[in-house]
C-alpha cells in the first residue's frame, strides 16, 4: 500500500495485515488488522508517528523511500507491532530523534536495544513544535501497557491514539465507512486487552474530554472521521450497565453438559433473558471477550473429566478472571461419572471477579428430571436476580409480544 494523504502535510503509511490471524499467539484476528504509521509534515520539522510489526518492515521503508529528512520518530507504545521497525527507520534516517515517554524508553531499550543516545523523552503534556504543526504528548496508559501515549495534533485537531479506540481491521477504507463493523471490531479489541484496565481508561477518556476531537487515527483499523463515535462507544463499555444477558461458556463430552446447556438456555430466554452460548472446543475466545463487556451473569458448563472441570472450562474461567468483566453472578453447571471437585476448583480460579456465585447444578451422568428441575430454577434465580438489579436488553432490542 502506498502513502495515503488524510489531510494537508499528513499521511497514513503502515501496512494492512490481510492474512494474520492470531496476535500474540492468543488472539484471533477474523479480519486481519492493519498497522497505523502517520507522517507528519510541518514547515520546520518532519516527524513519524509510530511504525510497523517487523515482518512488515519493507512495506513502511519503502513508503519512506521519497522522504528526504526525518526529524522525529515517535513511539507512542513500545509494544513490537508498533515499535518493530524503530531500529530500521533510525538506520535509515540517523539523525532522527526518537520521542517517547520516559517509561517506554526503557522498554525500548530492553525490546529493541535502541541505543540511548537516540532518544528524546517528553512528559505528559509537553509539547513538541514542527513549525506550522504542533504535537501535544498525552499519556493515556494502560491501554493495555503501562507506558502508552497518544498525540493531539493541535491545528488539525487530530487524536493520533495507538491502540486505544484501535480495531483490528484490514480494509482499503482509510477512514471508517461502516460503523456497525468497525464498532463491532472495537468492542472485541477493547474486551480482549482493555477491559481489566477500565479504570484508568475511564481516567484517559475523562482527560481527552477537554479537547476538541475532530478525528481519531488509531494505529490498528481505521480512522474515524466522526471522533464521537469511538469515544460513546467506548463510555458505554467502560461505565455502561450490565445487560440483561448470561454468558454461557461450556465444554461437553458425552452431551450430558450439552442437554444441560440446552434446557438452562431455553429457560433463560423463555424468561426473556438474553443469551451468548459459546462451545468452547470451537469458539472464537474474542467474541466470548466480546460478550463478557456488560454480561450480568456467566453460567460455565463443563464436565468432570480426572477429577475436576475440562481443561477448556478451566480456560475459560482463567480468561474471566484475568478480563475482570464486571459481571455480577455466576453460576456452574455440568455433569460427572462418580465424583470430583469442580466446582470448588473452577470457583477458586476466579479470585478476581467480584461475583455473587448462584446454587450451581451439577448431574450424576444424563441429566433426570431433578436436574432439569434445578435448571428450572436456576434460570428463575437468574432472571429475578436481573430484574431486581434493573438489567435491560441493550436499547436497540424491543421486545416484541406475539
Ligand atoms: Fe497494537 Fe499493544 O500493540
Amino acid at each position: 500500500m502506498r502513502p495515503r494523504k488524510i489531510k494537508d502535510k499528513i499521511y497514513w503509511m503502515g501496512s494492512v495485515d490481510w492474512d494474520r490471524r492470531l496476535f500474540d499467539t492468543l488472539v484471533p484476528l477474523p479480519d486481519g488488522t492493519s498497522y497505523n504509521a502517520y507522517l507528519i509534515e510541518g514547515s520546520e520539522k518532519t516527524a513519524l508517528l509510530d511504525t510497523v510489526d517487523p515482518p512488515m518492515a519493507h512495506q513502511l521503508l519503502s513508503q519512506l523511500e521519497g522522504i528526504p529528512k526525518l526529524d522525529y520518530v515517535i513511539s507512542q507504545h513500545a509494544e513490537q507491532d508498533h515499535s518493530g521497525t524503530i531500529p530500521r527507520v533510525l538506520e535509515k534516517f540517523p539523525d532522527a530523534k526518537l520521542i517517547t515517554s520516559s517509561k517506554a524508553k526503557g522498554m525500548l531499550v530492553d525490546l529493541l536495544q535502541v541505543p540511548e543516545k537516540d532518544f528524546i523523552t517528553v512528559e505528559d503534556g509537553e509539547t513538541l513544535s514542527l513549525g506550522d504543526k504542533t504535537l501535544k504528548f498525552i499519556y493515556t496508559p494502560w491501554v493495555h501497557w503501562p507506558e502508552t501515549m497518544s498525540t493531539y495534533l493541535e491545528e488539525d485537531k487530530i487524536l493520533f491514539s495507538c491502540d486505544f479506540f484501535g480495531s483490528h481491521i484490514a480494509t482499503t477504507d482509510l477512514f471508517v465507512t461502516d460503523e456497525g463493523r468497525v464498532l463491532e471490531a472495537a468492542k472485541r479489541y477493547f474486551a480482549e486487552i482493555m477491559m481489566p484496565f477500565r479504570n484508568v481508561i475511564q481516567k484517559n477518556l475523562e482527560k481527552l474530554a477537554s479537547y476538541e476531537i475532530e478525528m481519531i487515527a488509531p494505529s490498528h483499523g481505521q480512522i474515524y472521521p466522526r471522533a464521537s463515535l469511538i469515544i460513546d462507544a467506548y463510555k458505554d463499555w467502560v461505565l455502561g450497565p450490565l445487560r440483561n444477558k448470561v454468558v454461557v461458556p461450556y465444554v461437553t463430552m458425552h452431551e450430558s453438559t450439552k442437554q444441560m446447556v440446552d434446557y438452562l438456555v431455553s429457560a433463560l430466554a423463555e424468561k426473556g433473558v438474553g443469551v451468548e452460548q459459546f462451545n468452547l472446543a470451537v469458539t472464537d475466545i474474542g467474541k466470548l471477550a466480546m460478550a463478557l463487556v456488560d454480561a450480568a451473569t456467566i453460567v460455565i458448563g463443563t464436565p468432570t473429566i480426572l477429577a475436576g472441570p475440562h481443561p477448556y472450562a478451566a480456560y475459560a474461567a482463567f480468561l474471566a478472571n484475568a478480563l475482570r468483566p464486571k459481571t455480577k453472578f455466576l453460576s456452574i453447571i455440568g455433569s460427572y461419572g462418580w465424583g470430583g471437585k469442580t466446582v470448588e476448583v473452577l470457583a477458586g480460579m476466579i479470585p478476581n471477579l467480584k461475583v455473587e456465585v448462584i446454587e450451581p447444578v451439577l448431574s450424576k451422568g444424563l441429566p433426570s428430571e431433578a436436574d432439569f428441575k434445578a435448571l428450572e430454577k436456576l434460570a428463575e434465580t437468574i432472571a429475578m436476580k436481573h430484574k431486581e438489579q434493573g438489567f435491560k436488553r441493550p436499547p436497540d432490542v424491543k421486545k416484541h409480544e406475539p
